[in-house]
């Protein structure tokens, strides 16, 4: 029996910042993103987006393009300064109609849309009212989440809050590689996070009071989850623990944004980590934080390898030198999909939906036309198959999303890191389908059925299920 479910959704991901372009255009207000590619040296090749995939103007085509890879369901992001340039006050209907049209197109085409409110294009004028630092950011966040609801949940039922908070709180407050390209103390880095968290919870609220179609709410952290070294109980037990756990001073994992979000508390482990500079909540806050959802989105790129002796900071980050990597220098750990949505789905008892995952090639236009991405090609393969075994052990999962569809503006990488199925050839814009924009097309028709029979090399071991983190 093929494991995918009939209504599974096979679909791509996109975001607006890194494909719109038009970032003057129609009114829309600047976002951080537009001061910080302004300063020296932070973009690969100084590059910016003003242009990127001129999505804002070949959005027809670019559903084409989706209609062609026949997949049913489409994961955008709404850029915040096109809907109200000051981030709040008066708003920007033509920036509206841009993803009203785009809704209406989709859905003629029998693709879902599934349309992520935040994905990183904070508008510049709440910066300078001091950014996720001010706790008004987020009634003003639940506040244009409500607008666009208001306006598209006649037609959309699936909604994504934030794309990966552990991003864009730390690589903007803490390392400054990401907008803003702020270099903050631990105790600010952490009430910016708790602001943001305050925020989705009152937009999600937000989502349900106002939505005119029955809402489906989601939520899409970066997934930095823990792999066993070897396939045993033990190991397995172990990287659980690890994927559930904040081992060391980082918010780059799961349980500080999943913990608050799904049990209404910041972890233990992390708040006894960061002792005083912990965020110190206000009377409501972990309930409104913790405002029911009903999926939990994953973005899967890749995963420490951990056993009892390699744990905490002592966890395997760096694969070997000849382990197979991305144009990125990401190591390619396919069991990410097999242990990923297991070990979320027992922690946190939500159906699972994958809300990103691919990979960066060094990809070019051949002399016969075609752009021959035989290591995505594999990629997709070898990751879908895990999948089938996470869907095979049980997780109810709904869905995958790939990311992504169109080369793009890859944030600080600029340019250099291809992650589409569609090659865009820069500055002109052409598209070009690669090998693997067919090869995920066909998997796609399939339902998941033309994905080779190989064992996922996963030989469950007896007993790992029975053990709890605290
Ligand atoms: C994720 C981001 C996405 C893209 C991919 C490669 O962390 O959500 O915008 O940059 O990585």
């Amino acid at each position: 029996m093929n494991p995918f479910p009939d209504d599974f959704r096979w679909g791509v991901t996109t975001s607006s910042f890194q494909i719109e372009g038009a970032t003057q255009e129609d009114g829309r207000g600047e976002s951080i993103w537009d001061m910080f590619i302004r300063r020296a040296d932070v973009i690969a090749g100084n590059g910016n987006a003003d242009v990127a995939c001129d999505h804002y103007h070949r959005w027809q085509e670019d559903i084409d393009w989706l209609a062609k890879l026949g997949v049913n369901a489409y994961r955008l992001s709404v850029a915040w300064p096109r809907i109200l340039p000051e981030g709040t006050g008066r708003i920007e209907q033509r920036g509206l109609d841009f993803y009203d049209r785009l809704v209406d197109r989709l859905l003629s085409k029998s693709i879902e849309p599934w349309v992520c409110l935040y994905h990183w294009d904070f508008p510049l004028s709440l910066f300078h009212r001091g950014g996720w630092l001010n706790r008004d950011s987020a009634r003003w966040f639940a506040d244009y989440v409500e607008l666009v609801v208001r306006r598209l949940s006649d037609r959309v039922t699936q909604w994504i809050t934030f794309n990966e908070p552990q991003v864009f709180i730390s690589e903007g407050h803490y390392w400054g590689r990401h907008a803003p390209g702020l270099h903050l103390p631990w105790k600010e880095v952490l009430l910016a996070g708790h602001h943001s968290l305050l925020a989705h919870g009152y937009a999600v609220a937000a989502i349900r009071s106002s939505a005119v179609r029955s809402p489906s709410v989601g939520y899409a952290p970066a997934g930095p989850v823990s792999l066993p070294l070897d396939n045993t109980a033990d190991d397995i037990a172990i990287a659980y623990a690890e994927s559930c756990a904040v081992t060391h001073e980082t918010i780059w994992n799961m349980a500080w944004w999943l913990d608050p979000v799904v049990f209404g508390r910041y972890p233990a482990d992390g708040v006894q980590m960061f002792g005083a500079a912990s965020p110190t909540a206000q009377p409501g806050d972990m309930e409104a934080i913790s405002c029911p959802l009903d999926f939990l989105g994953l973005n899967l790129y890749w995963g420490p390898r951990v056993d009892a002796t390699h744990r905490g900071r002592e966890a395997i980050w760096n694969y070997p030198a000849d382990h197979p990597r991305t144009a990125f220098g990401w190591a390619i750990v396919p069991e990410i999909m097999h242990w990923g949505p297991r070990f979320m789905a027992k922690r946190y008892g939500l159906p699972i939906v994958v809300a990103e995952n691919g990979m960066s090639c060094l990809d070019a236009v051949a002399t016969d036309g075609g752009v021959h991405d035989g290591a995505r090609v594999d990629f997709i393969t070898r990751h879908l198959t895990m999948l089938r075994s996470a869907i095979s052990a049980g997780v109810d999962l709904r869905g995958y999303f790939h990311w992504t569809l169109l080369d793009n503006f890859e944030w600080a990488e600029g340019y250099r890191q291809r992650f589409g199925l569609l090659h865009v050839d820069f500055p002109m814009g052409t598209r070009t389908a690669k090998d693997s924009f067919f090869h995920y097309r066909d998997i796609i028709a399939s339902g998941g059925t033309s994905l080779p029979v190989v064992s996922p090399g996963i030989v469950e071991p007896i007993g790992w299920e029975d053990c709890t983190v605290p």
